[in-house]
């Protein structure tokens, strides 16, 4: 699709944003070792070298092209991501990050993360990328046990997880451990034993996820024998006393960090703050005075490379309906353990607070949400339950004809 006038998205509209929240930068880059077969992300396996330069050539030209829509707003925080971007090497994410200082204005102190995973030349790289910029290592490790790491076809083993950590730990000032829990065969000894030797790194951040089966992936043909609900909620438990004994607070579902290392970026987006998202696939949120608006560029990524050259790297650019925006804000802001404070929900979507008081009260009355003048949190029983209440925020359906 042709990309849209500034001044198309400037018109008026029924929305009134005081401000525009704060803008953070997401660089998708797509390709990987292998796939592993649970993974859904936009991530392609890379027969051979990956093509960086042009690759790098389409991300700048896609930049230009988004300029417009964010003009002479700062940038708080920065996310490559992916795939997996430590294939690249430190010289292009040096170019990389050069053509990103060129073109936005970072913050100073700018939080810049690179995705990084273990057996990729991490000994020669990861110094290289903190002297190219990038001040956070995010390593995806997901187990430190061979047999759980080979049951979901992760191209590295433990020995290699743990000399990645090691790397990170002794290159960055802020890294995070990615984990997965609820393997195939896993048990609750085994969780045990990964969390203790992610612990014993003392990470300023770390991410457990629960795995999950994904439509469109191998596991969801051939899905391996995986723990059951009672197990997977016995294995939360325990994740919740070891990084709380180690202190690392909870401070969003999925996300456990000490104090000052808290992902900014994320937490940008789980405030529903703004992103821009360059790269292949890449989702980006940008508001304007009257209008949210929600963009995708072109998957694949050889499409989306001539696509962008060409000036036309996205393939979707719409607005959030009016009546979607409560959910939208909500499935977001009440992942965080302590909430957000009650104003934001005007500021960042442009409603008066009368849009969500119902489904507040609602919520309020079954004891899963705290809200009073000042905040809007999840119970403990809501964060247990968070799909339930998230639920509660979704927009009336028409009555069936
Ligand atoms: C986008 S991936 C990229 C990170 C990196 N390429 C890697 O795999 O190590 C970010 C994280 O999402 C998590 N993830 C990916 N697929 C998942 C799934 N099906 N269920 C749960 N977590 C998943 C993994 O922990 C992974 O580290
Ligand atoms: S390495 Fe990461 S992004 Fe790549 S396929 Fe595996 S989980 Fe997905």
């Amino acid at each position: 699709m042709s990309a849209r006038t500034v001044e198309h998205y400037l018109r008026p509209g029924t929305l009134q944003l005081p401000a525009l929240p704060p803008l953070s930068l997401y660089v998708h880059l797509p390709w990987c070792l292998k796939k592993c077969p649970y993974c859904d992300f936009n991530s392609h396996e890379a027969k051979g070298p990956a093509p960086e330069a042009r690759y790098l050539d389409a991300l700048r030209a896609d930049l230009e092209a988004a300029l417009p829509l964010v003009w002479g707003r700062p940038v708080i925080s920065v996310f490559i991501g992916g795939g997996t971007p430590s294939l690249f090497s430190p010289d292009s994410i040096e170019r990389l990050l050069a053509d990103i200082r060129a073109r936005l204005p970072l913050v100073p102190g700018c939080e810049i993360t690179l995705e990084a995973n273990p057996g990729t030349f991490e000994r020669e790289r990861f110094c290289a990328f903190r002297a190219a910029g990038v001040t956070r290592l995010s390593i995806g490790v997901q187990s430190f046990h061979d047999d759980s790491l080979r049951a979901i076809g992760r191209v590295h083993d433990a020995a290699q997880a743990r000399a990645a950590v090691e790397e990170a730990a002794s290159a960055f000032d802020s890294f995070n451990i990615d984990l997965m829990y609820a393997l195939p065969g896993q048990t609750l000894e085994l969780l045990q034993a990964d969390l203790q030797a992610a612990l014993a790194f003392a990470p300023p951040h770390l991410s457990i996820y629960h795995l999950t089966l994904e439509p469109n992936t191998l596991f969801a043909t051939h899905p391996p024998p995986l723990p059951d609900e009672d197990l997977a909620a016995q294995m939360l438990d325990l994740i919740g006393e070891r990084s709380a004994a180690a202190g690392l607070q909870r401070y969003e579902v999925s996300a456990f960090a000490r104090d000052g290392h808290r992902c900014r970026h994320n937490l940008n987006y789980w405030q529903f703050g703004d992103y821009l998202g360059i790269g292949a696939g890449a989702h980006g949120k940008l508001s304007f005075p009257h209008r949210v608006l929600r963009q995708q560029r072109w998957r694949e990524p050889a499409r989306y490379m001539d696509g962008a050259l060409a000036g036309q790297a996205l393939s979707q650019d719409d607005e959030v309906a009016r009546a979607e925006l409560p959910f939208e804000f909500m499935l977001n802001a009440l992942r965080l353990r302590e909430g957000v404070p009650r104003a934001l929900f005007s500021e960042r979507t442009g409603l008066p607070t009368s849009a969500i008081d119902a489904a507040v009260l609602g919520a309020q009355q079954r004891g899963l949400l705290i809200a009073d003048l000042h905040r809007l949190q999840p119970t403990e029983r809501g964060f247990d339950f968070l799909s339930d209440l998230q639920s509660m925020f979704l927009p009336a359906r028409s009555p069936s004809r």
